[in-house]
């Protein structure tokens, strides 16, 4: 079994944007349960909200890239932010497999079409509430939505009340949701 962080160039930026603003990054363990995700169901399409510099992208993206199908679109407000993201998963080799949006997701995603197989939700839990319903009409039949700082977020408790299957790993504050 192949593992993302067995791309050497994947694991350099990695470790670099997280030494450089370690508040800012998802926990590694997510990006790797995400990677497995990835793997397990070889999905079409996948949609980060809140990419920051890529992080997350970049496990996405390696899997999609491992499975040999798929692509990621990856919405970013931060323009700094999002250039960096273009350039990590250029960096990595994944490139081909990620669109770097940079917008609001607030405003953005509500005008994508759905179908997507997985979501990954990663913005700042107070606005989960609006991001869940905007994302819950984009998630294809046995999706995957991901929810990054989930301690305390509402689309937590939605996911649950819309009858979706919900793990919570609450030393990460993360939670595994599926449709
Ligand atoms: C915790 S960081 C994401 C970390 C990312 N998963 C990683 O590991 O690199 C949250 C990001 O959400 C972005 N963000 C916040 N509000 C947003 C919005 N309305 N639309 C798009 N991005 C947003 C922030 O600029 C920030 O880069």
């Amino acid at each position: 079994m192949y593992f993302a962080e067995e791309n050497d160039r994947l694991k350099e930026i990695v470790r670099r944007i997280a030494e450089r603003s370690p508040g800012s990054v998802t926990p590694r363990p997510v990006d790797a349960l995400v990677y497995s995700v990835v793997r397990a169901t070889s999905p079409d399409r996948c949609l980060e909200i809140g990419a920051y510099e890529g992080t997350t992208s970049l496990y996405i993206a390696q899997g999609l890239a491992d499975e040999a199908n798929g692509e990621l679109v990856a919405v970013e407000v931060e323009e700094s932010s999002a250039r960096g993201a273009r350039k990590h998963v250029e960096g990595a080799g994944v490139g081909d497999r990620v669109e770097v949006v940079t917008d609001d997701s607030l405003e953005y995603v509500p005008t994508l079409e759905g179908g997507f197989d997985l979501i990954f939700v990663s913005t700042p839990t107070k606005q989960h509430a609006e991001e869940y319903e905007n994302v819950r009409p984009l998630l294809s039949d046995d999706a995957y939505l991901g929810i990054d700082n989930a301690d305390g977020s509402p689309a937590v408790e939605k996911a649950r009340d819309d009858g979706m299957d919900v793990l919570t790993f609450d030393d990460w504050s993360f939670a595994l949701a599926q449709n």
